[in-house]
């Protein structure tokens, strides 16, 4: 099958291959690294294993460090364990970190491979739609601390990604509705292809074996490339990448992160359309409740909540100051970031979303 091969441009380029079974470009990725640590979790040990397999075959020594599932993984801790690991075995500035399995796997391997020696090369397998579309590429790594999520971290983009579809069969099917969101996200704000392709053929949309969910991912990795590539560290145009995380983020922190980050951020979504027109933009509230629905992803959120959650936005890290930032959309493809300051506004947008 073929491969789709994704450049990421900016700074330090690097490219996102689309395919199955693409471990045969471990080797030339790790470049002249004669060592390679596998950082990968449980539920995907399997493709550890393949990854390893052919970095041995290609005379790298491998190490392989598992760690705890899903966000247990981003602690400083495991951080601080996979760094002994490297250190009792001699990796040296010229080796490489390869993180294996899902965003929180990958984002503890960029990290750790970013502060070893200052910064090493590390390779992303991502194996679940979220990891594909959003978490492996854009160059942010990071770990979780008390005091929040993602708030310890570095921007360190990797030599390579590989969107691994085959390891897709074995994630849980709530997994990949939960990584539509962001696909969804991604045909709202530049590719209104996406939209249709759901519209046309939900089902299709979240077969792991399927070409459609395979395009969706491609078009969204393009999205994503295309806005990082121009704005690395997120000093202005990567702030439409936020559509419906205004309230998505504020949705998490109010579950305590018990909520996956693509239903919260569907329910953003919704939001964001509802404060759009109301705000005189284009109305995409019906169309963005239908796709959601059609993917059973969530479209509204408790009613008694409101206070909680506007407190939560005017602290947002993503926030400047205490005013709240919104993307909404001119029109499909046309976001524009907007501060309101109008509770009211924001009240009645939320009346609408919960009513
Ligand atoms: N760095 C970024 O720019 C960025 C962007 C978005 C999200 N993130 C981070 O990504 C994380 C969320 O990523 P996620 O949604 O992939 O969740 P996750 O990494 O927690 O994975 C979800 C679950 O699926 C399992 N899994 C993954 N692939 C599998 C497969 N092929 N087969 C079976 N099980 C599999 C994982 O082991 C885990 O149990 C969060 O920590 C978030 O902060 C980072």
């Amino acid at each position: 099958m073929r491969t789709t091969v994704i450049p990421v441009g900016g700074p330090r380029p690097y490219e996102v291959h689309v395919g199955r079974d693409l471990y045969g470009a471990l080797p030339a990725l790790a470049g002249e690294a004669a060592r390679a640590a596998v950082v990968f979790t449980r539920p995907v040990q399997h493709y550890a294993k393949h990854a390893t397999d052919v970095l041995v075959g290609a005379g790298l020594m491998v190490v392989p460090i598992e760690v705890p599932d899903a966000e247990s993984a981003k602690t400083v801790s495991t951080a601080e364990r996979c760094w002994d690991v490297l250190g009792a075995n001699g990796f040296t500035r010229t080796d490489v970190v390869i993180g294996v399995g899902g965003g929180a796997a990958t984002d503890l391997a960029g990290f750790a491979a970013a502060c070893w020696l200052r910064g090493v090369a590390w390779i992303s397998i991502a194996t679940s739609v979220n990891g594909m579309v959003d978490a492996a590429l854009g160059g942010k790594t990071g770990v979780n601390i008390g005091a929040g999520k993602n708030l310890v971290g570095a921007f360190h983009p990797p030599v390579g990604v590989l969107c691994e579809l085959s390891a897709l069969e074995t994630l849980p099917p709530e997994q990949v509705r939960a990584g539509l969101a962001e696909v969804v996200k991604g045909g709202f704000i530049a590719d209104p292809v996406i939209l249709d392709l759901i519209e046309a053929d939900p089902v299709a949309a979240v077969d792991p074996a399927g070409s459609v969910l395979r395009e969706l991912i491609e078009r969204k990795v393009r999205v994503k490339a295309e806005v990082v590539a121009e704005d690395l560290t997120e000093k202005g145009r990567r702030e439409i990448l936020n559509y419906g995380h205004t309230l998505g983020h504020a949705i998490e922190r109010a579950e305590a992160y018990a909520w996956s980050h693509g239903h919260a951020v569907a329910v953003g979504m919704v939001y964001a359309a509802l404060v759009g027109r109301r705000t005189g933009r284009v109305d995409v509230v019906d169309r963005t409740r239908s796709i959601l629905r059609s993917l059973d992803l969530p479209v509204t959120y408790r009613a008694d909540a409101w206070d909680a959650l506007l407190s939560a936005m005017r602290v947002d890290k993503k926030a400047r100051g205490a005013s709240m930032r919104f993307v909404l959309l001119d029109a499909v493809a046309v976001p524009a970031t907007v501060v309101i300051d109008d509770e009211d506004l924001l009240r009645a947008a939320y009346e609408e979303l919960t009513a």
